[in-house]
């Protein structure tokens, strides 16, 4: 079912949970002292109960009532820099304020402030809510409102805000020691924090802190073969680019022209989705494609999908 954006804050306020599109992938939210609500969420996701939720807030101030004293050091310059906007900080919290469930017992909690208009007046009125992404877990994010509903089977009410922007999750950095990592490659590169923080973020090397990347991510039924040779061998399905040839494939599912990165990311998800819809088993993706900027993410989802 569709509902406005009335409705999404009214049955939010009640307790219930519904989805809202963000500008990286719709996101399946219950207010945070909301408990019940929350719980729900896990249900409907089939989520691993140790793999915290990401607290979506209408404005970057909402979210010092929460930290401890000394926040990491640029903290708030990265706030100011990139909200709203895909970047999720992980960040040590006064654990009284934030229920258990939502961080999965963690002493810290994710925050971002999203960049899209209709979450962004949702959470106005309702406070700060949690927000997965609005997928069965292990299933492709949803990048529209029909994604969704077909994921919940119609369970779920959506605010259909459109396609999304970015069509893949916000990026995760956490600090570490003494220097902010990457948790989860996403929507912004590493190299987009060089002039906030005069470094570039490497990647975390260890699960232990980021629960979510133990799990299965971003799969679709068939099996995905990442291809750098030429040829398609025995693929039903060809998963490439639009200014690529590829000989002998039976059916090619284009990704977008291979220089504009922005762009395949955002039809990454629709695509393996597809080949969920047309009840494909098995699909060769062209893997020939950079190792830097927003291809480091392409490489990484690809990764985890075929694994
Ligand atoms: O773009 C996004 O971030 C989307 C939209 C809906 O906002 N949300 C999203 O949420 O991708 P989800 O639940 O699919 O992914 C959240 C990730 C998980 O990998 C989880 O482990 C990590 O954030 N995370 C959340 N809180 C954490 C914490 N306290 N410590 C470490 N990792 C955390
Ligand atoms: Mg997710």
């Amino acid at each position: 079912m569709l509902i406005t954006l009335k409705q999404a804050s009214d049955r939010l306020l009640k307790g219930e949970v519904v989805a809202l599109p963000t500008e990286t992938v719709y996101g399946l939210a219950a207010l945070l002292h909301q408990p019940l609500a929350i719980a729900e969420i896990f249900r409907l996701k089939g989520r691993p109960q140790d793999n915290p939720l990401i607290i979506h807030l209408a404005s970057a101030e909402d979210m010092a009532p929460y930290l401890r004293e000394n926040p990491p050091p640029g903290t708030w310059q990265l706030a100011a820099a990139f909200w709203p906007g895909p970047l999720t900080l992980i960040l040590p919290i006064k654990e009284e304020l934030v229920p258990a469930i939502a961080r999965a017992h963690q002493p810290t909690a994710g925050f971002r402030v999203p960049d899209h208009a209709d979450i962004l007046s949702v959470l106005r009125l309702t406070g700060a809510a949690v927000a997965p992404s609005a997928n069965l877990s292990g299933k492709p994010s949803p990048t529209c409102a029909e994604h969704v509903l077909r994921d919940f089977e119609g369970k779920v009410p959506v605010v259909d805000g459109g396609p999304c922007q970015k069509g893949v999750e916000s990026t995760i950095l956490l600090f570490k020691d003494y220097a902010w990592e990457v948790a989860r490659l996403g929507a912004l590169s590493p190299e987009a924090f060089q002039p906030i923080l005069g470094y570039v973020p490497q990647l975390l090397q260890t699960d232990l802190l980021c629960p979510g990347r133990r799990y299965k991510h971003y799969a679709p039924q068939a099996k995905l073969l990442l291809g750098l040779s030429e040829y398609a061998q025995d693929a039903e399905v060809v998963i490439g680019f639009s200014d690529r040839t590829y000989p002998g494939a039976k059916k090619v599912l284009s990704l977008g022209n291979s220089d504009d990165p922005s762009n395949v990311l955002r039809s990454l998800y629709q695509t393996l989705r597809q080949l969920d819809q047309d009840e494909i088993q098995s699909a060769w993706i062209d893997f020939n494609i950079p190792s830097e900027g927003p291809w480091l993410t392409l490489r990484e989802r690809l990764k985890r999908a075929a694994q």
